[in-house]
Formats: C-alpha cells, sequence, structure tokens
C-alpha cells in the first residue's frame, strides 16, 4: 500500500517514529508526470532500500518561465496507481506553503557550477533546485536519494551540496532512459506533437556524432530546433534545445 501524506510535520513525525527506525530510507524526489527514467529510480531504491519514499511537488521556485510552471504536465492520479502498483511505502504530495513556510526567504546558492549550462540560461533555476532538494532531504533524511544523469548538471550540483552541507544522504544516480529512438525521456515529452516527436531524437543523435560544436549546431537549426547552447565540459557534452516553444536537455559522454 502507497501510503499518502501532505504535511511534512506529518511526514518527519512518522519519520521519527518505530516504523522507520533502524531502516533503510530510499528517496526519489519527482515533479510528477512520471515515465520510465522515474520508474527506473524507483525501482532501483526498492532493491536498495527497506523503505522506499516518493514526493511529487511540482516547485515553482525552479522555473523562470511563469508559461512552463503553469503548463508542467499534471497526472497525479496516473502517478499513483504508477506506485502503487510498484509498492512505493510513502508518496510525499505536499503544496507550497508546506515547503516554503519560509515564502522562500531562505535559499541555497552555488554560486560557480550553476552559472554555466543551463543555469545560464534559466536564472534562478539552480537556486529553487536545490532549496527544494535541501528541503525535501530535510523532511525524508533518506539514506539514500536518486536522480538520473539526463539532469547531469543537477546531479552534480546535489551532489556537491550533499558533501558542502555534510547531509547524511548518499546521492546516486541512474543512466539516462531513452526511447528507442534515442529520445530522452522527460515529463515535458508530452507536450511534444507527433511532428516534433518525429525529429526530437535527432538531438540525441547529433550530441552523440562527434561532429564539432557548430556543425552540430547548424544541423539541429535545418532541422527545425531553436538552439541554447551546445557545450563540452570535460568528457561530456551539453545540450539545450526548444522544438516550438518546448525546451529539451540532453548530455552524453565522449
Ligand atoms: O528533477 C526534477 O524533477 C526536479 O528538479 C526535482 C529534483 C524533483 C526538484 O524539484
Amino acid at each position: 500500500m502507497t501510503r499518502v501524506i501532505k504535511k511534512s510535520k506529518d511526514f518527519i513525525k512518522l519519520r521519527n517514529g518505530k516504523l522507520f527506525s533502524d531502516k533503510s530510507v530510499g528517496f526519489i524526489p519527482t515533479m510528477g508526470a512520471l515515465h520510465q527514467g522515474h520508474i527506473a529510480l524507483i525501482k532501483k531504491s526498492l532493491k536498495q532500500n527497506d523503505i522506499t519514499v516518493v514526493s511529487i511537488y511540482v516547485n515553482p521556485t525552479q522555473f523562470n518561465n511563469p508559461d512552463d510552471f503553469k503548463k508542467y504536465p499534471d497526472t497525479f492520479n496516473q502517478d499513483l496507481q504508477i506506485l502503487k502498483k510498484l509498492k512505493v511505502d510513502y508518496l510525499l504530495h505536499p503544496n507550497y506553503s508546506e515547503i516554503y513556510p519560509d515564502n522562500y526567504n531562505y535559499r541555497i546558492i552555488e554560486t560557480d557550477f550553476s552559472k554555466k549550462l543551463c543555469g545560464k540560461f534559466r536564472p534562478g533555476h539552480f537556486e529553487g533546485v536545490l532549496t527544494v532538494v535541501m528541503k525535501l532531504l530535510n523532511i525524508v533524511k533518506p539514506s539514500r536519494a536518486y536522480f538520473g544523469e539526463k539532469d547531469y548538471q543537477q546531479l552534480q550540483l546535489v551532489r556537491g551540496m550533499a558533501k558542502a552541507f555534510f547531509l547524511d544522504t548518499k546521492i546516486i544516480s541512474h543512466p539516462t532512459i531513452r526511447t528507442k529512438e534515442g529520445l530522452a525521456l522527460s515529463s515535458r515529452n508530452l507536450r511534444l506533437n507527433k511532428e516534433q516527436l518525429k525529429v526530437a531524437p535527432e538531438f540525441n543523435r547529433l550530441l552523440k556524432s562527434r561532429l564539432p560544436i557548430n556543425e552540430i549546431k547548424s544541423q539541429l537549426k535545418k532541422l527545425g530546433f531553436k538552439v541554447e547552447y551546445i557545450e563540452k565540459i570535460n568528457n561530456r557534452i551539453f545540450g539545450a534545445v526548444y522544438l516550438g516553444n518546448i525546451r529539451l536537455i540532453d548530455n552524453v559522454k565522449i
């Protein structure tokens, strides 16, 4: 049975009680619209922990574009069925005031890597992500927390935060889950129309192509993508593009 808990204080009470004592807890924070990428993280947690907790909270402070926030897919009933089927123990499903009793007056700021790649184009995004992740980790106090490599920059920043603030939680990653055509799974894919879905896998194909960055950009443009950035850092190539007004990100190891 999946127990749904909406109040932070109820979750904290539970976590401090007998049910959780001496048990390992795995935690997967999500914004809902669950797909196979989330499911892979959940399955890993179910395998590695006694108790698995998933949160569904569409965090307003990480959206620099209000329209993107408004249009973020909401498939709550379907998500709950998925969690029940997987036998997830707890779903934390708080509202704004449960997470931001301070009205976002207190924040986690990273001053270096968060300003690069996506951070350059989405001011305040990683501040919102790190702040909400810190809050959720403090509510759930998991032994392990799971993040996908699709959001590689997020994963690295969360790892850095856990280290910088001496958090007890171990941060565990999982490779990006893709469609058989190569498109990285993302909740935002639900907003792509048929034509966009057909061309979207070209993004991954070109990132993997080893072509020079300018050539990747020009081929993407020819295919109808609007390119935000394509950048190589260390042994990884990162990119963000738009199809219509839907933003896609991806990264591959080279
Ligand atoms: O990756 C996401 O879905 C979100 O950024 C997260 C980690 C749940 C924080 O809101």
